[in-house]
Parts: structure tokens; sequence; C-alpha cells
């Protein structure tokens, strides 16, 4: 019966192969016409496996939890400890032990000060808790967090070995939301903080902020103007060469034939922006550009992945600096959603190139001829290539101020690596909503593998080819079925979308947050194809290697083919192209 098995998986992925999506961040030659299929996966791993799996559900003799759930907003890895922020606390899991025992540590509780004014607003009173919606670290030692605390938003220091509260309470506003459910982005570069989100009751008034800095000017985005910001939904920041950049999607102004569509857009502002002069801009941004990101299927069926839902920090593809993000479809479409990678260098290209304008209310957008731009350029960093002249941005013209305050969008959309995306899905009615890449999988770190969190509960393992010359594509590692209703359901209800991902490789595990129970999954499962090595082979998992002993063991965390004094280290070339690991020890 052994064998049977052992030769069926064998064969399923070569037959697959044919199937498969070609390359993902590679240069294909010839262009696909037609549209992708969906991938099978190698590995389904049923809700039966992934039962056991570890899961933390918040406080389980807590009145309010049990009534509520969790109500995970966020979760971060600094050092061997995770700090996942919820309603009204914020717990810390030691890394180390999470692998026996998924309990935290420490436990920080903050509850919100003044409930009545809070009911008096009448709105629904589970707004009255404190969400916390801003965790990030500050420095080395502080943790700063803001929590909606009954929509009076605050924020409070806290020390990150000990949880002890640091220093006094600032103001939220602009740093946090007032509830829940609206989205916000927060991020500390030199000493300032960043943050994108609404900051009134009504969440009308859309903000990218600056401020806490010492010696800098407070700084938002121009209100009420939907050339800057129109109906946005904050998903990511990141802290790059001279820029803060922010990854959003919002109402596309310069697209109204069909209505509101969603675009997703990339925006930058420089750290030494200072705002502009006391004529234009003081205390504005004096550097906001956005740009559409471009996550499309080409050819014959062309069609657009428009909203961005998740999206890594910058990572190598093809040794280039890079962002992965999942898009889906617009919310009242088929579903469908793509992963699309991004190379920096190309997203500067878009910023250095045209800037797109609407002459009059209601014509079409066209790019701003060049003669029309000023100088220095609109965009620029004061004291940097052709603003150098300039110390600081508010001494910049008022005509460059006033160029960049009607045109902030620019006239090309920043293509996505390789012109298509790298793994996509439109026969399933769930969507993707997270993701997390890991670049250096593998024996020899050298493979990228991407996790994928959907609205209904799984989490898709997707190997990723970044060779070069390997004209394979993407291959569906594993399907893995990781809620878990008996850890995560509250009251009988499910909510099975995956809401956060967090990898920690030196324990081999894949934290999977939905909004009742983070659960802690293996990286793989290796010892399921036993003394099978055709099948450990066949996996195509980078996580698993075939020991010489006769077993297909999950690849420990710090395994060194080189210090394990390895006698041969092979890679068979299946059909002149696959890469297998295959360890003798
Ligand atoms: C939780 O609810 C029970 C039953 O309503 C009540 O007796 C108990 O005092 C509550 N506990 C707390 C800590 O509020
Ligand atoms: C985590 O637990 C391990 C084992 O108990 C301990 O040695 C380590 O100091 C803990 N780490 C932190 C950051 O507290
Ligand atoms: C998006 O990329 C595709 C593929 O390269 C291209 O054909 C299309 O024109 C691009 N769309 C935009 C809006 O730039
Ligand atoms: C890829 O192919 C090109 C041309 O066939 C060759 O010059 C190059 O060395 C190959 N690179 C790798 C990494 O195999």
């Amino acid at each position: 019966m052994a064998l049977t098995g052992c030769l069926w998986l064998w064969r399923l992925p070569l037959l697959l192969t044919t199937l498969m999506l070609r390359s993902c961040f590679l240069s294909v030659s010839a262009s696909t016409t037609s549209f992708p299929k969906d991938l099978e996966p190698l590995h389904v791993v049923s809700s039966e496996q992934s039962y056991q799996y570890p899961g933390f559900q918040g406080l389980l003799l807590d009145n309010d939890t049990l009534r509520l759930g969790l109500d995970f907003q966020r979760m971060l890895r600094i050092n061997h400890i995770l700090y996942i922020a919820a309603r009204d606390h914020v717990f810390a899991v030691n890394l180390t032990t999470a692998s026996e025992e998924f309990v935290p540590q420490l436990k920080l509780t903050w509850t919100s000060k003044d409930v009545s004014k809070c009911t008096v607003r009448g709105k629904n009173s589970d707004e009255c808790y404190n969400y916390v919606k801003v965790l990030v670290p500050r420095n080395d030692e502080t943790l700063f967090a803001c929590g909606t605390n009954a929509f009076n938003p605050t924020c409070r220091n806290y020390k990150m070995t000990s949880l002890e509260q640091v220093g006094e309470e600032v103001v939220g506003q602009a740093r946090c939301p007032f509830e829940s459910i609206q989205s916000n982005v927060g991020l500390f570069a030199g000493g300032d903080f960043y943050s994108a989100t609404m900051t009134d009751f009504l969440a009308s008034d859309a903000v990218i902020y600056r401020s806490l800095g010492e010696g800098r000017p407070v700084l938002r985005t121009v209100k009420y103007d939907s050339k800057w910001l129109r109906e946005p939904h904050f998903l990511h920041a990141i802290d790059y060469g001279n820029y803060v950049y922010f990854f959003l999607s919002e109402i596309a102004v310069e697209y109204t034939a069909l209505g509101k569509v969603v675009f997703s857009r990339v925006a930058r502002v420089c750290k030494n922006d200072n705002g502009g002069s006391p004529r234009v801009l003081e205390r504005y941004w004096t550097s906001f550009l956005k740009a559409r990101l471009n996550c499309s299927v080409p050819g014959d069926s062309f069609f657009y992945f428009d909203v961005l839902q998740s999206l890594t920090n910058v990572l190598q593809i093809n040794q280039r600096p890079a962002v992965v993000g999942v898009f889906t479809t617009q919310s009242n479409s088929i579903p469908g959603s793509a992963v699309c990678a991004f190379y920096m260098d190309d997203i500067e290209k878009v910023f250095n190139g045209k800037f797109k304008e609407q002459r009059t209310s209601d014509s079409s957008w066209t790019p701003v001829p060049d003669e029309q731009v000023p100088r220095p350029r609109p965009g620029t960093c004061a004291g940097d290539g052709p603003a150098s002249d300039y110390k600081s941005s508010v001494q910049f013209p008022d005509e460059m101020l006033t160029f960049i305050k009607s045109y902030p969008l620019m006239e090309e959309a920043v293509p996505s690596v390789n012109d298509r995306p790298c793994f996509t899905r439109t026969s399933s009615r769930s969507k993707l909503t997270q993701i997390v890449v890991d670049v250096s999988a593998g024996p020899f770190k050298d493979r990228t593998v991407m996790f994928l969190g959907s609205d209904d509960g799984r989490v898709l393992k997707v190997l990723a080819s970044t060779h070069p010359n390997d004209s394979f594509g993407s291959k569906l590692l594993e399907d893995i079925d990781v809620y878990n209703p008996s850890k995560c359901n509250v009251q009988g209800q499910d909510d099975r979308r995956v809401l956060g991902l967090e990898l920690d490789k030196d324990h081999h595990a894949l934290f999977v947050a939905f909004t009742s129970c983070v659960i802690r999954v293996p990286l793989s499962r290796c010892a399921q194809h036993a003394a099978c090595k055709k099948a450990c082979l066949a996996s195509r998992d980078p996580y698993c290697i075939w020991l010489r002993t006769g077993t297909c063991a999950n690849m420990a965390p710090g395994f060194n083919p080189i210090a394990s004094k390895a006698l041969a280290i092979l890679f068979i070339r299946q059909s002149g192209e696959h890469h297998l690991n295959v360890v003798n020890l």
C-alpha cells in the first residue's frame, strides 16, 4: 500500500508541470495569450491534519473575549518575540517556547478610559473598547502603540522586554483611526512617525501624516483634495532610501467611465521634507507623488487585478530590490486574485516620468507636456540632484510647489516584474488576502517561497522560481486548511479571513492570524513522505530534505549543508529543468 501511494505521488507533479503557469519572476520570451489556469496543489493539508497545530485565542476566562473573541488587529515579530495587538490587549509570545506551548509570556491590558462619552456618540457599543491599531518599534527598546480608546485615539510607549509603559500618553488623532474597521499604517523612520489613517470621527478626512520628530515640522496631505487621496484604504509603509513609501488602494480619480473603480497606488514622500513656503503648501508635503500599480494579465484576455490586499517589505528578486503584493479584482466583479512583484527601480522610473493632468473638469486625463513641468522637478527632495541648491523644501519656488499641489499623480503605471502576475487564482470563489515571502528557502537559501492567506481560512504555499534560466514557473506546493473552528469561532460565528501572516524561520513556523485566533503552522510536513524518496523529492518542497538514513525530514532551522558534513549534495535535473534538493548525510 505504501508503495502505491509513493508511486502515485511521484507521478502527480509530472502530470501537473504540463499545466503550469510559466515563469514567475523570470523573463519569458514568447508572450502567453491564454489566461493562466489555476495551479493544482501538489499536496492538500486537510483540516483533520492541521487540527493539531497550536492556536492562541486570547484570554479564555475573560467575559469580553468569550463574547467577542480576540479581535486580532496586527502582529509584529522582533528578535524572538511575537507581539499580538488585539482588543484591549497586547500579548508577547516567546517564539522559543511557542513551539511547545503557544501562550504569551507577557500581557498588557489597556482599556478605554472614558466610555461614557463613547456611548453618547450613539454608535455600536462594541466600538467603546480599545482596539490597538498601531504597534511599531520606536527604537531598539521601545514599542509605540495606539488604540482607538472609545473614539478617542491615544498613543503610548512601552518597553519591549517588559511591556511596561514609559513616558506620557500622547494624542492619537492622525496617528490612529477612531474605529476598529478603518485601515491604517504607521512607521518610525529617522525619529519621525509616519502614519496614514482617517483623522476624524466621521472618517471623512484621510491623511498621510508625519509627527513626533525632533526639529521637523508636522506635515500632512492636503485636506479634502481628491487628487491627493480619495477614499483610501492604507495597506503598508516602507522606509527605503531617502523616501517613505505608502501602498494603498483608493477610488481612481482619473478613471470614472464605469463609476467608482478602485486602483492601487504607491505614494512617496521625502524624509527631509519640511513643507512648503508661507505662500504655498506650508505644513503640507512638498514631495507627495503617487502612481498606479499595474498587476494585470496581458494578451488576448487582458485583465487587471486592481485591489491591493497585502504587500511585503523590500526583498531581493533576481538580485534587485522589489516588493511583492497580492491583488484582487474589484469587489463587484468576478472573484480573482493575483500576486505581482514590482522592482523598486521601476517605481522610481515612474516617479521620474510624466505627470498626469485633467485640463477641464470633464475632460480625460492626459500627460503634462514636459515644457510645462517647473524646475527643480516637483517631487525632488531638497538637497538632492536637480534640487541640490535648495537646503530645505521651504525655499522651493512657488511655481514648483503650486504644480505638485495640483498634479501629484504620475502618468505611467508601475509595471510588474515580467509584465505579468507570478501567481493567479481565478476559478475559486475565495480571494487571497495576505502574503509573506521567504527569499532564502532551501539548503542553499536560494529558493523563493510565498505563503498566501485567503478569505476562506487557507494558506497556499507557492514555490516561485527565481533562477534566470529555469523555464518552469510557480508551483503550488501545498494548500493548507488552517482555520480551526474549535479554536477560532466565537459563539458559533466563523470568520475565516486570514488577517495576518508572520514567518518565524528560526523555529520553522508560520503564524496565521484570524480575527479570533492565531494558529502556528509548521513550514513543512515532510515526515508524511516517510521513507519514500521519490515522494520526498516530488514534493518540490525546499523545506524538505532527503536524508541518507532513508527518511524525508523537515529542514531544521540553521541547517547548513557544508557544516553538516554532507558527503555529497546532488542536484537532480529532472526533464532537464528541475532542481531538487537531495542531501546525503
Ligand atoms: C463574567 O460573567 C459572569 C456571568 O455573567 C459574571 O458572574 C462574572 O462576574 C463576570 N466576570 C467578570 C470578570 O466580569
Ligand atoms: C524565551 O524562552 C527561553 C526558554 O525558556 C528563554 O531562554 C528566553 O530567555 C526567552 N526569551 C525572551 C526574549 O524572553
Ligand atoms: C499594464 O501592463 C500591461 C502589460 O505590460 C500593459 O499592456 C498595459 O498597457 C499596462 N497598463 C497600464 C495602465 O499602464
Ligand atoms: C542563462 O542563459 C544564458 C544564455 O543562454 C547564458 O549565457 C547564461 O549563462 C545562463 N545563466 C545561468 C545562470 O544559467
